[in-house]
């Protein structure tokens, strides 16, 4: 089913399949080869990454810095746009990719957005902020793309602050068990719609406390299929993953 906003998506009941960072065991993560490709294998959206480049553009890459995903080396929020355009950003995952380039959300609205739900998570570490926020807000605007997007983040501060921005944009906080900081209590209080956990962290309780609290459960990452099979069993609303054709299959039976 083709669902045209993440409200609908997500009280629909269905169990989603997300391409992480596009369909990332086939191409490399965070392009529009990469986020085409899980267009192609029938995933309903994406995941992906999103910093804000030096002079103010909202770019797609996974890590605080570029080295292991580009030509380049150095912080991802260094670098101009015009900077990180100039580099490489397929032939790391294999020659045969070479030319592809570290895309703008604009670019990837453009790209996939009427054909693709799409999970921004927002890449930051410090308690203020570069302007990440305000600048996915803007392009978010730009696109009309509030009620296809969902907002997700570790940082509950940057959460806070998209939210002040845009209230009506879904959000998600994004948490694992174990994690160095206890982020989880920074969301006391704060109304969310979703929460993004490490797939390990799942089992008929946390499905069972996650609808009392109204949250909608969408998990990372998932590669295996019956690992899949159980938490759709368990009802989680969306699973993303590195392989979406692997995990759809998976799911379909
Ligand atoms: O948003 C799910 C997942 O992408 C979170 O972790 O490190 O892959 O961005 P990471
Ligand atoms: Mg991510």
């Amino acid at each position: 089913m083709v669902f045209t906003s993440f409200k609908d998506a997500m009280a629909s009941g269905e169990t989603l399949v997300f391409g992480h960072r596009g369909a990332k065991d086939y191409a490399p993560m965070n392009t529009i080869v990469a986020f085409e490709l899980a267009l192609k294998q029938g995933a309903a959206g994406i995941e992906l990454d999103v910093h804000r480049s030096k002079d103010g553009y909202p770019v797609i890459v996974h890590d605080f810095t570029i080295d292991a995903t580009t030509s380049g080396t150095g912080r991802v929020t260094d670098k101009t746009l015009a900077e990180l355009k100039a580099l490489d950003a397929g032939s790391w995952f294999d020659a045969s990719f070479v030319g592809a380039q570290v895309p703008t959300l604009d670019e990837v609205f453009e790209a996939v957005g009427d054909a693709l739900l799409i999970n921004v998570e927002i890449k930051s570490m410090s308690a203020d902020t570069d302007g990440v926020e305000q600048v996915v807000a803007d392009c978010i605007a730009r696109h009309n793309m509030g009620e296809r997007v969902l907002v997700s983040s570790f940082n509950p501060m940057a959460l806070k602050r998209f939210r002040e921005i845009m209230p009506d944009v879904m959000i998600g906080f994004l948490y694992s068990s174990g994690m160095e900081i206890d982020t989880e209590s920074m969301m006391d209080g704060f109304a969310h719609e979703a929460r993004h956990p490490y797939f390990e962290m799942i089992d008929a309780d946390y499905m069972a406390w996650a609808k009392s609290n109204n949250y909608y459960v969408n998990t990372w990452t998932v590669n295996d299929p019956e690992k899949a099979k159980e938490l759709k069993t368990l009802g989680v609303n969306c699973i993303i993953t590195d392989a979406p054709d692997v995990m759809l299959e998976a799911i379909s039976s």
